[in-house]
């Protein structure tokens, strides 16, 4: 659906809720798969992580307030390297990258794939070793990359032949070599749920294979012998459930890889999958663990390597949502329920768009509990929505609330690690909120809360 310019959503009136959301039998039980692994409902009927309840968190760190689970995203980082035992698993920083973040997934063993000097120097202040850092994005400036080489990091993702050429004029000069793998448009786009092989080469990112961009950029690097070609990238969408995508973006860039070969006698040691791996924001959505993906991913690239008579090369893949994003709930405080003549009920809490774009941007589904007690009373459909100048201010479309929802709750909407913090704004000049990691039963705060100094520190005029 198009977003109406008002805001996505505007017109969309009488909705009684999607058909796959079914009335609740108990409206307070926590559905496993979309809550952090060590979400629980304490004795008091209080929601609580890592063995700490949220009106404690609440109380000291006020709301609205970004919950990560601490021992959840390790274990999803350990997860993933045990299933790709035999592959680099790149934590894709975009998901949300902070100092803390950084030292959890260097301590868990990834690597981390940055894609602007914030991110980099992000991942440098933090200590993350300079060789496990993979460097990404469309437009990387001058100062980036020289950045880049200075830090020595591990990759480059070439995108464009500006790029080629600004990397190896840069790489000349200072008489070093940097990896770097050629992001290859396979033409493949899967975006939740589906995955769609048509208009897929009009895009901004990487080298087209279908025009022969990809095969000219790989003759290029290597005919100039300046930079160090490893291998081929490429990424094909976010919240992807289905396989099928991969499996033909591996067949066509391994059919790259063969055209390499038989053009220069060259086969690359690497390739690079990307991320996109799906995760479950509501009852819907039904992932697959690292370990069915590592199998999938591995049996196709074996079968098309065979195929054309390669070796396998050594794999990576870049997990940015699959492991920060169920890490995280959002907490946020009701202030306002308003039944609306009878056709829906709106329960406004103390964010919204500005800590969770998604919604709007991409008419993106979540879930939501009401988080500092438990209930007796029954369902009631509501759309929770945040304090914003927009009608499109809109945090969760449709869940079941206890019907006695009231100001002064604290609902919880999980799932919101990935792209919420990072993609946050200061719209309506609202300070973004803390990020608090909780572990063991007590909480540390990772990213404070901006203030309204912040705000007016920047503004100079
Ligand atoms: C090149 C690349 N790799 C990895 C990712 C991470 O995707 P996800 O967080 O969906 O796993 C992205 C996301 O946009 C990307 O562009």
């Amino acid at each position: 659906m198009r977003a109406h310019e008002a805001g996505a959503l505007h017109s969309d009136i009488g909705n009684r809720g999607p058909a796959w959301l079914r009335t609740p039998v108990d409206v307070n039980a926590l559905v496993p798969q979309l809550w952090p692994r060590t979400a629980t409902r304490a004795a008091d009927g209080a929601l609580a992580i890592g063995g700490l309840g949220v009106r404690e968190i609440a109380a000291e760190f006020g709301t609205p307030v970004y919950v990560l689970d601490e021992d959840d995203l390790r274990s999803r980082c350990r997860d993933f390297r045990a299933a790709f035992a035999d592959a680099d698993v790149y934590y894709a920083g975009k998901a949300f990258l902070c100092r803390a973040v950084v030292r959890m997934i260097a301590e868990e063993g990834l690597y981390l794939d940055v894609c602007t000097g914030g991110e980099l120097a992000t991942a440098l202040s933090a200590g993350m070793p300079p060789e496990r850092i993979g460097f990404h994005g469309n437009n990387k400036s001058v100062a980036e990359l020289t950045r880049a080489l200075d830090a020595g990091v591990g990759r480059i993702v070439l995108d464009s032949f500006t790029e080629i050429d600004r990397l190896t004029a840069l790489a000349r000069e200072r008489g070093v070599r940097p990896g770097v793998l050629i992001r290859v448009t396979v033409g493949v786009e899967a975006h939740t749920h589906e995955f769609i092989a048509t208009a897929h080469e009009d895009q901004k990112f990487g080298f087209s294979l279908a025009g022969g961009a990809a095969a000219a950029a790989a003759f290029k690097i290597l005919d100039d012998d300046v930079l160090d070609l490893r291998g081929l990238h490429s990424h094909i969408g976010s919240q992807i459930f289905d396989a099928n995508g991969f499996e033909v973006s591996a067949r066509r860039v391994l059919a790259l890889q063969a055209q390499i070969r038989d053009a220069r006698g060259v086969e690359l040691p690497e390739l690079d999958l990307g991320g996109g791996f799906g995760i479950a924001y509501t009852t819907q959505d039904d992932p697959s663990s690292p370990q069915e993906l590592a199998k999938r991913l591995r049996k196709i690239v074996d079968g098309e390597c065979a195929a054309e008579r390669l070796a396998v090369p050594r794999l990576s893949i870049e997990p940015g949502r699959a492991i920060v994003g169920p890490a995280v709930f959002t907490l946020y405080e009701v202030g306002t329920v308003k039944d609306v003549d009878g056709i829906r009920t709106y329960v406004s809490v103390d964010g919204g768009m500005s800590d969770n774009i998604r919604t709007a941007l991409y008419d993106a589904s979540y879930s939501a509990t009401l988080a500092s007690r438990a209930s007796a009373a029954p369902p009631l459909l509501a759309r929770v929505v945040g304090k914003h100048c927009e009608s499109g201010d809109i945090v969760v479309k449709d869940e079941f609330l206890p019907a006695d929802v009231q100001p002064g709750d604290l609902v919880a909407v999980p799932g919101t690690g990935a792209y919420c913090r990072s993609m946050a704004s200061n719209y309506n000049h609202v300070p973004r909120p803390p990020v608090v990691a909780v572990r063991d039963g007590r909480a540390r705060l990772i990213v404070r809360r901006e203030t309204e100094e912040d705000l007016l520190a920047l503004d100079v005029g």
